[in-house]
């Protein structure tokens, strides 16, 4: 199989991506039992069908070490040209403390030594708590060994719009912010794209799909108890929805979704990726992919046919109008974290 062209983003000068990133926060527990052989054979399979791009993180489980051993068996298939179309995206998420050059290095290069790579595509990195400054000091650091050659491009993943601006102001080149962006999560669109786009950002998102939640498998069901959500995936975004507008509102919604999706003959996934995929901010949405237990290629793929217009929108906006204000209720993106 192989995605429309226009499946690929130019994400930097040097660096094309396909528009669905496939996320590996669901191989770090809680989404059930990884087995890593099966794992790579299913990273292969996406990587033929054209989703050649993923998100991980150093703490997202075997992630890291995952995209090692699915390059070593894409290089020994295919040699450094099939190396080559990998784009591997992986996250540092230290915890607070004294950031010397010493600790961000060592960070980076154990990211490097598990993934196997000699500099790194993408560092994303998080920060817990804004009144420790010393997130500077790292964004510092992570620019020099960025200029040494360590890490291709740095990024941000939940940084709010007030601490993007500190960041820029302080000269740190930047190229994304990775933030949570659904239909039923709309916060970036009410502050951090218009910054974005001010200063050459994009978005990468997660939580587009509600771990699920948002497809047929749920549509016209009662309100699940916790022990239904099976996947901490699942729990989270259920949160969401709650604080959102809870569950009546959210079949409502699924219900509108199922009535567009009838119409472009796909699923409701599929209209829930793609809207957010058409936010002018947004460079690709990530999909978290339980890599060896189920498998969305070709669903997936068809997001890539799909043009959603003005009456798709109008059947679904009175919906999103009806919702809490999610600024007011949590504050802007990530703040949920802290
Ligand atoms: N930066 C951060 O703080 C942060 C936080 C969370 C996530 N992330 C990143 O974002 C990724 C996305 O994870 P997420 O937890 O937000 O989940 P998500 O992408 O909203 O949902 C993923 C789930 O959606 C289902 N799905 C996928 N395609 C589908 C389709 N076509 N039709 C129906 N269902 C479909 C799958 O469920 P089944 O497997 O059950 O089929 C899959 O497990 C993570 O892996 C991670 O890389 C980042």
């Amino acid at each position: 199989m192989t995605l429309q062209e226009t499946s690929r983003f130019a994400f930097t000068p040097d660096l094309t991506i396909c528009r669905l990133l496939n996320g590996m926060w669901q191989v770090s527990g809680g989404h059930g039992r990884i087995d890593p052989a099966r794992a790579v054979a299913a990273m292969l399979a996406y990587h033929d069908a054209g989703f050649t791009t993923w998100d991980l993180a150093d703490h997202y489980g075997p992630a890291e070490d995952l995209i090692g051993a699915f390059r070593q068996q894409l290089a020994a298939r295919s040699g450094d040209s099939g190396l080559a179309e990998i784009q591997a995206f992986t996250k540092w998420v230290p915890h607070p403390g004294l950031m010397t050059r010493r600790i961000v290095e060592d960070a980076v290069a154990v990211s490097r030594r598990r993934m196997r790579v000699d500099r790194l595509d993408l560092l994303q990195f998080h920060w817990w708590d804004y009144r420790d400054r010393r997130y500077l000091d790292a964004l510092k650091h992570l620019a020099d060994l960025r200029d040494a050659g360590q890490i291709r491009h740095l990024a941000l993943t939940n940084f709010d719009t007030e601490r993007l601006a500190v960041i820029v102001e302080s000269g740190i080149r930047i190229v994304s912010n990775q933030v949570q962006y659904s239909l039923v999560d709309r916060r970036p669109a009410a502050r951090m794209a218009e910054f974005c786009a001010a200063h050459g950002i994009t978005l990468l998102t997660y939580g587009t799909l509600l771990g699920g939640l948002l497809s047929e498998s749920w549509l016209g069901r009662p309100e699940p108890s916790r022990g239904e959500l099976t996947t901490v995936s699942q729990q989270k975004y259920k949160n969401m929805i709650d604080a959102w507008g809870g569950w009546d509102l959210f079949q409502q919604l699924l219900g509108a979704l199922k009535r567009v999706a009838d119409k472009h003959r796909v699923g409701i996934a599929a209209i829930g990726a793609r809207a957010i995929l058409d936010s002018s901010a947004v460079a690709g949405v990530i999909v978290g992919t339980r890599l060896g237990i189920a498998e969305h290629i070709a669903d997936n793929a068809r997001i890539f046919d799909l043009s959603l217009d003005a009456d798709d929108r109008t059947a679904i906006e009175p919906l999103l109008a009806r919702s809490r204000d999610l600024m007011r209720v949590i504050g802007d993106c990530g703040d949920e974290y802290r």
